[in-house]
């Protein structure tokens, strides 16, 4: 399996536009060492022609037109995404599809509770009707032992995870969630039996995660803050990492330590907010998670498993 990191930012991208923290001024004018990202998207292939977008950013635009690997080489027009999986209905993971209009229709897996945020509160599926098909949607569960494929995807098996995280500020389940609306993926190659666990918000560990991280080849998971109160620290925001649905990466029940836990082949901090102090080369906070075998996805990063 192929996997390729399209954006490893949150929601905002880094630098964010209208930001001028540390971070985001720092690699504008290139006074600290740090890679602009993109927001938080990737893609999978078993065969490196056939396609599956996980999530789609704002961002989409640029990252296809940066990513050789979704260009197909005899057609006047086409791609190779042959279709796209949510793992909830937040902004920076669904209104890319609204860029992929001249493309459509698009196969759309996503649960019940995505699919009614995404038919209400951000009606995308409403909008969209209208260009050649729209999206097409394929209702997937919430049970971790219930796979699906994807047609036109041979050698690939999706299993919905479960995820503790919150629903976006638009959607009537906003700290009221239900199963469904936050899962991670576990994606496993069906002819090595190799397996991706991918958990971009996830805001604490749960004895399902920790049996997907158990055996994961390789894990993706949510790096957003270093700090649970790092936006509050720096006057961004009035909420806590946790109230948004993310576990921070710094301190006992962060990602580091969740992964340390595990013997994993590639661990891997994803979904990355610009405020993050991870995002400096040369910060400690940098130095801490590499320290601990964990790897910090930039954009355009492609992993074999
Ligand atoms: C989040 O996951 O909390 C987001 O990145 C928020 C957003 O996209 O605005
Ligand atoms: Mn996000
Ligand atoms: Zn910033």
């Amino acid at each position: 399996m192929k996997i390729l990191i399209l954006g490893s930012a949150a929601g905002g991208g880094f630098p964010q536009w209208n930001c001028h923290c540390e971070n985001c001024a720092g690699v504008r004018n290139g006074t600290i060492k740090a890679q602009p990202r993109t927001q938080s998207s990737i893609a999978v292939s078993a065969d490196g022609n056939n396609w599956v977008l996980i999530n789609a950013s704002p961002d989409i635009r640029q990252q296809i037109n940066q990513s050789p690997q979704l260009w197909p080489q005899d057609q006047a027009r086409g791609t190779n995404i042959r279709a796209a999986i949510l793992s909830d209905s937040q902004i920076d993971h669904v209104t890319g599809l609204l860029t992929l209009r001249e493309g459509l229709p698009l196969p759309v897996y996503c649960t019940d509770v995505v699919h009614e945020d995404l038919t209400t509160a951000l009606p995308l599926f409403n909008v969209l009707r209208h260009w050649h098909g729209g999206l097409e949607f394929h209702a997937i569960g919430t049970d971790h032992q219930q796979g699906f494929s994807i047609e036109g995807i041979s050698g690939l098996e999706f299993f919905p995870v479960h995820l503790e995280s919150n629903a976006p500020p638009y959607s009537p389940y906003r700290d009221d969630v239900v199963p469904g609306n936050n899962i991670g993926l576990k994606i496993v190659d069906t002819t090595s039996g190799n397996y991706l666990f991918y958990a971009p918000g996830i805001v604490e560990s749960t004895p399902l995660v920790e049996s997907m991280l158990a055996f994961a080849d390789c894990a993706l998971v949510d790096g957003t803050l270093w700090l649970d109160d790092e936006m509050i620290a720096k006057g961004f925001s009035k909420k806590l990492g946790s109230e948004m649905g993310h576990m921070p990466v710094n301190g006992e029940n962060g990602s580091v330590a969740l992964l340390s836990k595990f013997d994993i082949k590639r661990k891997v901090l994803i979904h990355i907010n610009n405020t993050n102090p991870i995002l400096n080369e040369e910060s400690d906070a940098h130095h801490y998670v590499v320290s601990n075998g964990v790897e910090i996805a930039t954009d355009g990063m492609e992993i074999t498993l």
